[in-house]
């Protein structure tokens, strides 16, 4: 029996509201020219970076086997493009998004990329295992989103690592008031609704719970975005808490934060509170539950996990001892240096332009920048200290320099090959 058989003959068939609506309105929004992702994941640091965020402890490969569950109009196609050693398998309930996807494949002539019409939850009769699963924006929708991730959990090799992103309580609280409005007045996912229902969001209350995320996402306004966010038949939503309990109920360990400063104690606002060191001082979880209260607009979290009884540590980036000499930096994408407006002292400010919360930013000064500017993915920091160090045995320059190290992984600019 095909899969698409046994979906449509199983008699729960429990996608089928979902189902319906990724029909009608497939998400994200259809693209048809992948030409500028391709020509950015053409470059070596970029994709060396994506692996070692997973996988800081492992030597780079690119003969990975991927599974995209969830994957919408394009994400897959992306994945098997940016990858083409990989064996990409892309699976969905909406026919509709994978007929997009599927002429991305023609078009692109990718052809390490697999294609099935079927619901995540039933991922096992593929009889595959994956090295990473990419789940991001599905398992939220989900009737039961235990189910569903205990199904991804059973198909991910034992050394394997899942990138998810589920919905943030907290932060689409202004969300789940437009849904509860919409439902008051019956508006319904058609066309001219949403136009109206658009229309009606450009009169927002400037301090409305959601004028944050109207100015935030950039495709919230179209008719999809909109769709998605407020006419869906069913969604839901995880504090930092709860998505710690849901991956040990479902036989996971947190890894890291996709990006993980918005999280961190020591970096932006927070870091200068008098709370700073108190906040600091907890353990992880209940130092990203405190972030997530302290921010109050974080609207998802996007994050890596591994198997409970993985072995070995899956992130294991420290910088006491002498390890951290031998890290190899590499560039995370979205970086950027900036020289206006600096803060006294500073030469430039490293930004991510993939953060949301603004006051996200490090300051470096003139050494730091030197350090910085010998960063080119295949050196380690001690090779680093050698050529961008005037005294690198010195004891106070080796430790800044560990500090900035320290730093620039916290703050989204680098990830670490740690595998020397
Ligand atoms: C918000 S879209 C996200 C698409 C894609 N992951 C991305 O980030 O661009 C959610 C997708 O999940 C799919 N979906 C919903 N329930 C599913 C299920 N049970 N199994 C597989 N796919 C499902 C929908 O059809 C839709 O294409």
């Amino acid at each position: 029996m095909s899969s698409e058989e046994a979906q449509r003959t199983d008699p729960t068939d429990f996608s089928e509201e979902v189902r319906a609506f990724y029909e009608r309105h497939p998400y994200p929004a259809p693209v048809t020219d992948l030409n500028r992702y391709r020509e950015r994941w053409a470059n070596a640091e970029r994709r060396r970076s994506a692996f070692h965020l997973l996988w800081p402890a492992e030597r780079y490969r690119d003969d990975l086997e991927v599974l995209v569950a969830g994957c919408g109009t394009s994400q897959v196609a992306k994945h098997a493009m940016r990858q083409p050693a990989a064996r990409v398998t892309g699976i969905d309930v909406s026919e509709s998004s994978l007929r997009h996807t599927r002429e991305l494949q023609r078009k692109y002539g990718i052809d390490n990329l697999d294609l099935h019409q079927l619901p995540l939850e039933r991922i096992e009769t593929l009889g595959r295992r994956f090295d990473k699963i990419v789940c991001t924006g599905v398992l939220h929708h989900l009737p039961d989103p235990d189910a569903g991730l205990r199904a991804l959990r059973a198909v991910l090799a034992p050394g394997g690592a899942m990138h998810l992103m589920v919905y943030a309580a907290y932060g689409r609280s202004g969300v789940y008031m437009l849904q509860a409005y919409c439902r008051l007045l019956g508006v319904r996912a058609l066309d001219n609704e949403l136009d109206d229902l658009g229309a009606t969001l450009d009169q927002l209350p400037h301090r409305h719970p959601l004028a944050h995320l109207l100015h935030q996402a950039k495709d919230f306004r179209s008719a999809a975005a909109l769709a998605d966010a407020l006419l869906h038949p069913r969604d839901r939503a995880y504090t930092v808490p709860q998505l710690y309990a849901w991956l040990e109920r479902c036989g996971l360990s947190f890894g890291r934060w996709f990006l993980q400063a918005p999280y961190l104690a020591q970096c932006g606002m927070v870091a200068r509170t008098p709370h700073a060191g108190r906040l600091a001082s907890l353990a992880a979880p209940q130092q990203h539950a405190a972030l997530e209260l302290f921010r109050g607009t974080m609207v998802k979290h996007e994050f890596i996990a591994y198997r409970d009884d993985r072995s070995g540590e899956a992130q294991p980036i420290r910088f006491d001892g002498d390890r951290w000499l031998d890290y190899v930096p590499v560039r995370m994408p979205a970086t950027m240096s900036v020289r206006e407006r600096l803060p006294v002292g500073a030469v430039a400010v490293l930004l991510n332009s993939a953060h949301t919360h603004t006051d996200i930013f490090l300051p470096i000064d003139a050494v730091e920048e030197r350090l910085f500017g010998a960063i080119d993915g295949t050196h380690c920091i001690n090779e680093i200290l050698r050529v961008a160090s005037d005294n690198p045995d010195d004891p106070d320059n080796r430790d800044g320099a560990r500090r900035f190290f320290e730093r620039l992984w916290r703050y989204d600019q680098i990830v670490f090959d740690a595998t020397r």
